[in-house]
């Protein structure tokens, strides 16, 4: 089998908080890494969601331009990822031109197949604000549960897709003044034409989790309507048609956002030199089955569900040298529903979250993950609580897997020079125990496979408690002085329950995984099958897998990272004896505006930087440095000496006479005990160094701004 496996595009326009991570990503990367471990030819999709309301909203309240905000967060996103070890093949972005290119395609075959109808109809329009209101630029009450305050896409209460005219007294989320209605020309996708065959298809998926499948029929029962997929919008793929009432207008977010799974997959191949793979990954019976399998967030289900299957649909055949193939539709799309904070939803703009990047400053990944998966809101809502997290680590992660991995390694070491002890004759429990080994695989993948995660990660642990009650049913520490081949028998099987968790840990905690396969000396690639250690193999000293949480890192967390009036709250739940003591002492805390200066400097502080125009007068090698030169630099009333690590890039009569970029009020530094009173500015894609120029004539010294 083959498989496809995506998570959730997250929009560019914040950092992934742990409610993201619980839901779409942590169980797509458990699940790849499963199946990688199974040896199965699978892809792992992801990247940034970059266009539409979410970044232009988000601009607008940053005084930012959308590319701005975009590139800044794809870069923050990805790197969160990388910390997380979401181990996508690769995380593009639905900026890339490949993707910009298939979502036009995916229009113009729409509308050649005659699915999509050009209509003039009324749009949400801002008098004060001088323009029309997609979505998110209008906010009021859902029309299907009451909620207030929701936003013209979709009710974060009810998950009902909304448009901004459905909603119940309508206002502008700029200004918050009232809207009025104008004209305005759009092109809408024939849903209706989809309904039966969605209908049929979706009632066949008898493998989805039921709440998905029900929810989704619901909807589709309560009848499918036209639905607009382009937006007045300045920001955005452009409507591929040179028609003078949709001219500047963009293709809707959702319609090009999930192409962008495909987009991605083409730009990853095509990477990879091997530039028509992806069809293999989404093109039915082009080669042998593939599996598509969406992780998504509870609130992306229609999207998924519903609209992106018809406008895969829409698309028709894709045609090739090969032949002609339709596209493949979804085969599952398993959606989590949402991960609390003591209690209370997540929200970004109260700052009431975990924000993942902060988090792992203060701990290790795999600590978040086994969090993560141990509480993870599979089928109903759960609870992020810092008490149960402090607890699940030091009593599970801890007390149970650290501690039996190191008595494991520790009894090798101290009884038999760091070497796999011979196994003698197997009683029924040494038995029980490779038992145990073979169906925690077999449990293991099931549960997996069902994505049932926090099964799954419980029957690991199952299989580590096992091996602590072996221990303390065998006493390895008296029989050592008494009966030396049960020892043997007792540590060998021991570490042979180690190599099996080093194994089955992987997919959920791949740095603990790392650290066991490090700690038994082995180079063997890992599979998903267990074959025993052998006798005399050498294993290293036993070390600390895991550290305790403590209560202080606790506090310090909480007075970091949470607003004012959160830390109070928190405090006094958690520390209710001292917490008026931690509310004076607080240090360190964090700037709530760090986030929104997005790595900027101040213009105040760039201009504190003196930039100037010089020609090298002279070169010389280093005394003391062979990839270093010694550089006179005329400046036009002053020369100075720079040292420049140029020497792999230029020779000296390549510099000589040469026009510069030199900082000037950089502190002067000794390197390898010359002094430099500059540098040189030059270009490095880490190949090759190019020196800036000015590109005419100018005077020496002139100031660059
Ligand atoms: O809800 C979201 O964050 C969307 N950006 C998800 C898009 S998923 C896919 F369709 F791209
Ligand atoms: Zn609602």
């Amino acid at each position: 089998m083959r498989y496809t496996v995506t998570s959730a595009l997250p929009y560019a326009n914040g950092p992934i908080h742990a409610g993201h991570l619980a839901g779409a990503y942590l169980p797509a990367d458990i699940f790849v890494r499963y199946l990688r471990l199974k040896g199965e030819d699978v892809v792992f999709i992801c990247g940034t969601d970059e266009h539409g309301t979410p970044i232009t909203f988000r601009a607008l309240k940053e005084g930012k331009s959308p590319r701005e905000i975009v590139d800044y967060y794809h870069e923050h996103i990805k790197t969160t990822f990388e910390r997380a070890k979401i181990s996508f093949d690769y995380f593009g972005r639905t900026e890339l031109p490949v993707h910009y290119r298939i979502s036009q395609e995916f229009f113009l075959k729409a509308l050649e197949n005659g699915y999509l109808v050009k209509k003039m109809e009324k749009q949400a329009y801002c008098e004060h604000d001088k323009m029309f209101l997609p979505d998110r630029y209008v906010i009021g009450t859902c029309p299907y549960c009451g909620a207030e305050e929701q936003r013209g896409d979709q009710c974060e209460v009810c998950g009902h897709p909304l448009t901004p005219e459905k909603l119940i007294n309508p206002r502008c989320n700029i200004c918050g003044g009232s809207i009025t209605f104008k004209d305005s020309a759009h092109y809408y996708i024939k849903m209706q034409e989809f309904q039966a065959r969605l209908k049929e298809w979706i009632e066949k998926n008898e493998h989805w989790k039921s709440n998905v499948r029900n929810t989704v029929l619901g909807w589709i029962n309560e009848g499918l309507e036209e639905r607009a997929i382009t937006r007045d919008l300045n920001w955005g793929i452009p409507v591929p048609l040179d028609e003078e009432d949709v001219k500047g207008k963009v293709l809707y977010v959702w319609f090009e956002a999930p192409i962008g799974y495909i987009s991605i997959t083409i730009e990853h191949f095509k990477r990879l030199g091997e530039q028509d793979k992806w069809k293999k990954h989404w093109l039915k019976g082009y080669d042998g089955e593939t599996r598509i399998i969406h992780f998504i967030g509870k609130d992306n289900i229609p999207f998924h569900a519903i609209f992106w299957p018809a406008f895969l649909l829409s698309y028709g055949e894709f045609k090739d040298e090969k032949g002609k193939f339709d596209w493949l539709l979804p085969y599952d799309v398993p959606a989590n529903e949402y991960l609390k904070l003591e209690g209370k939803k997540f929200s970004t703009s109260r700052n009431w979250a975990i924000w993942v990047h902060e988090f792992l400053d203060e701990f290790p990944a795999d600590y978040l993950r086994y969090y993560l998966t141990a509480i993870m809101p599979e089928t109903r809502d759960s609870d992020f609580n810092f008490a149960d997290f402090k607890s699940k680590i030091n009593d599970e992660l801890v007390n149970n897997l650290g501690n039996f991995v190191h008595r494991a390694l520790t009894f090798a070491n101290r009884y038999f020079d760091g070497k796999v002890p011979e196994r003698g004759e197997l009683d029924d429990l040494d038995k029980e125990a490779f038992e145990e080994i073979e169906r925690t695989f077999k449990d293991v993948s099931e549960l997996i496979l069902n994505y049932r995660f926090k099964d799954a990660l419980k029957r690991v642990m199952e299989l580590s408690a096992f091996g602590n009650r072996y221990f303390d049913y065998r006493k390895p520490w008296k029989t050592a002085k008494t009966d030396r081949a049960r020892t043997a028998t007792t540590v060998n099987v021991s570490l042979q329950i180690v190599k099996a968790l080093g194994i089955v840990l992987e997919p959920f905690l791949p740095d603990a995984s790392e650290k066991i396969w490090h700690l038994l000396n082995l180079e063997e690639v890992k599979v998903w099958r267990f074959r025993p250690l052998k006798e005399g193999h050498g294993v290293r000293k036993a070390e600390i897998l895991f550290r305790k949480v403590e209560d202080e890192q606790i506090k310090n967390y909480i007075i970091k990272y949470f607003p004012e009036n959160a830390v109070k709250d928190l405090l006094r739940k958690y520390f209710p004896r001292d917490y008026k003591e931690l509310l004076k002492g607080k240090k360190e805390k964090k700037k709530v505006e760090e986030e929104k200066t997005m790595g900027y400097i101040k213009f105040d502080e760039f201009a504190k930087v003196d930039l100037r125009v010089g020609k090298i007068v002279e070169v010389s090698d280093h005394p003391n440095a062979d990839k270093l030169y010694l550089v006179k630099v005329n400046l036009g009333d002053e020369v100075r000496q720079l040292v420049a690590g140029l020497k792999k890039y230029y020779k000296p009569e390549e510099l000589l006479n040469h026009y510069v970029i030199v900082v000037t009020n950089l502190e002067p530094k000794k390197l390898r005990g010359v002094e430099s009173q500059g540098m040189l500015l030059a270009a490095d894609d880490g190949e090759n160094v190019s020196l800036l120029l000015p590109d005419r004539e100018i005077k020496l010294g002139a100031r660059i701004r």
